[in-house]
């Protein structure tokens, strides 16, 4: 048959904020995990849809791995960003790792699409995605397709919405 069309997706955001668990609830129920630990590293994740092949990077955000993330900026062909709603405190952080990406010279002149999640919406302290959307200053990113969306990836709400708004990206 018509081999399929690959697309390298990578996953980045600080540690914590959700990108195995909602990795992993992407992946056909029959390849779901029960734990999820941090990741060391990055670990790689293939999916099928019917028409095309993804391969996942998801990468490791603890500090100490966060230099492995602009490796694979020139395979990848969109982005997943995560955000933790509900870490008020490290929102500052996340928005210098964002704009470190947004200025790479790998990603800076491509028009890669990015899907952000305003993870964990279920916390009580969670920020709205619009919250969020202001604090990262995402309406500054002029020339690549975005979208944002709220999650709630432990019940794999917000996934799916998220997926399909960037789906024609
Ligand atoms: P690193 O691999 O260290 O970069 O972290 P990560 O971004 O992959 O986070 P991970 O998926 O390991 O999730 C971290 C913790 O947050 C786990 O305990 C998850 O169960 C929890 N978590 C993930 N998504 C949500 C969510 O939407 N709501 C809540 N309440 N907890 C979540
Ligand atoms: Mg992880």
């Amino acid at each position: 048959g018509l081999k399929k069309k690959e697309v390298n997706v990578l996953c980045l955001g600080l540690d914590n904020s959700g990108k195995t668990t909602i990795i992993n609830q992407l992946k056909p129920s029959n390849a779901q995990t029960q734990d999820i630990v941090p990741t060391i590293g990055f670990s790689i994740e293939k999916f099928k849809t019917s028409s095309l092949s993804f391969t996942v990077f998801d990468m490791s955000g603890q500090g100490r791995y966060r230099n492995l993330w602009e490796h694979y900026y020139k395979e990848g062909q969109a982005i997943i960003f995560v955000i933790d709603s509900g870490d008020k405190l490290r929102m500052v952080v996340a928005k210098e790792e964002l704009d470190t990406l947004l200025n790479h010279p790998d990603i800076k002149h491509r028009r890669i699409p990015i899907l952000f999640f305003a993870n964990k919406m279920d916390l009580r302290e969670a920020l709205s995605s619009v919250k969020v959307s202001q604090l990262l200053c995402l309406e500054n990113i002029k020339d690549k397709p975005w979208h944002i969306c709220a999650s709630d990836a432990v019940k794999g709400e917000g996934l799916q919405e998220g997926i399909a708004a960037s789906a024609d990206c």
